[in-house]
């Protein structure tokens, strides 16, 4: 089983078994990943599911499509190393560090609690 390193806001890491062909938003919402809120579903619609992906692990994924990368052009705080985690796959990687680099909200700061 792939495992995926979600590092929140604060640095703090979670390490978190994936299934197979699962897509990183869905396994950050899953396990209740603060700071991803992946409001269209994973329909490639909102961009609320940006993280920044460790640079050693972006050539192990595949290029982001032209709709992600339309996407990010409207996200915030854009990197690099930006994609859209409703995107990516956990079976083209075995691990990826993952940040939320939106401003945090009210919400997510509940859920840091
Ligand atoms: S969940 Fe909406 S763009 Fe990824």
């Amino acid at each position: 089983m792939p495992s995926i390193v979600f590092v929140d806001h604060k640095g703090s890491e979670r390490e978190i078994e994936a299934s197979v062909g699962e897509t990183l938003m869905l396994t950050a919402i899953k396990n209740s990943v603060p700071g991803i809120d992946a409001d269209c579903g994973g329909a490639c619609a909102c961009a609320t599911c940006h993280v920044f992906v460790d640079p050693a692990y972006l050539d192990m994924l595949q290029e982001p499509g032209d709709m992600e990368k339309a996407m990010l052009e409207f996200a915030e705080n854009v990197q690099a190393n930006s994609r859209l985690s409703c995107q990516i796959k956990s079976s083209t990687i075995s691990k990826a560090c993952a940040l939320r680099p939106r401003k945090i909200n009210s919400k997510s700061l509940a859920a840091h609690a």
